[in-house]
């Protein structure tokens, strides 16, 4: 059986990292969506670095919860029959043992250098503007995709849901595109579909099944589940 898992926020909030539309979606007063931009980071650099510095220090000093566990869990079972596709930028799926993982919007743990493209692990806060592991220059930014921004990875993603016979959304609001729309391509192609979150999301009505409850819970009993019929 092929699977494909959509994450959101809503995975690691039980981890104590917090969600963006539950919490409000403020970051020291500012909206995210105001902070999360390519205008903003060239407006006021320093305060959007600081936006992600906060976040990579806060996603370090937590773990990863019995729903990044399950997955992990199943990954050691299906192996390449199974994708995670995270929204997510921490790394507490590849902490939990996840190792196919696809971070559509980056991460929190890789820099981009503006000035030569290359990628490298963040290594400190990139507020203090290191240089450029690759070209030597101080133009590293956040390896995260803002509003306005392609996401990464949508060919691969668009084969995997193609191909999958189920998808599953876990945590996620359904209020971002193009994520909000895969449960549609999935079903379109014949797959099974279940959502788990917490209160029904925007998108719940176009699943063939929605749980209702905390993902620590509901994700390991749906793995069971899946390795029981395996
Ligand atoms: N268990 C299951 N679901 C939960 C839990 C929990 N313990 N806690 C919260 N949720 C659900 C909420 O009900 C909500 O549907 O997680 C979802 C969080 O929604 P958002 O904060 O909108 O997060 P997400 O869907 O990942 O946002 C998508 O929007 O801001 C952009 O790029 C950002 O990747 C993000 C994207």
């Amino acid at each position: 059986m092929r699977v494909v898992v959509l994450t959101g926020a809503g995975i690691s909030a039980e981890s104590g990292v917090p969600t963006f539309r539950d919490a409000g979606g403020l970051w020291e007063g500012h909206r995210v969506e105001d902070v999360a931009t390519p205008e903003a980071f060239h407006r006021d650099p320093a305060t959007v670095q600081r936006f992600y510095d906060d976040r990579r220090r806060a996603v370090a000093s937590v773990e990863p919860n019995a729903a990044h566990l399950a997955l992990a869990r199943l990954e050691a079972s299906l192996g390449d029959d199974l994708l995670v596709v995270t929204q997510n930028i921490d790394d507490l799926h590849e902490r939990a043992g996840s190792e196919r993982v696809v971070h559509m919007h980056g991460r929190l743990d890789s820099a981009l250098c503006e000035s030569c493209g290359e990628r490298s692990p963040v290594v400190g806060d990139l507020g203090d503007r290191p240089a450029c592991p690759a070209c030597g220059r101080a133009a590293l930014r956040p390896d995260v995709v803002w509003f306005g921004e392609l996401p990464y990875e949508l060919d691969r993603i668009d084969l995997a849901l193609a191909a999958c016979d189920r998808f599953v959304a876990v945590g996620t609001s359904g209020a971002v595109h193009p994520a909000a729309g895969f449960v549609l391509t999935a079903a379109g192609f014949g797959a099974v579909t279940l959502e788990i979150n917490l209160v029904e999301s925007e998108v719940s009505l176009l699943f063939d099944e929605v749980r209702l409850g905390l993902a620590s819970m509901l994700v390991p009993a749906w793995v069971d589940e899946v390795l029981a019929a395996a």
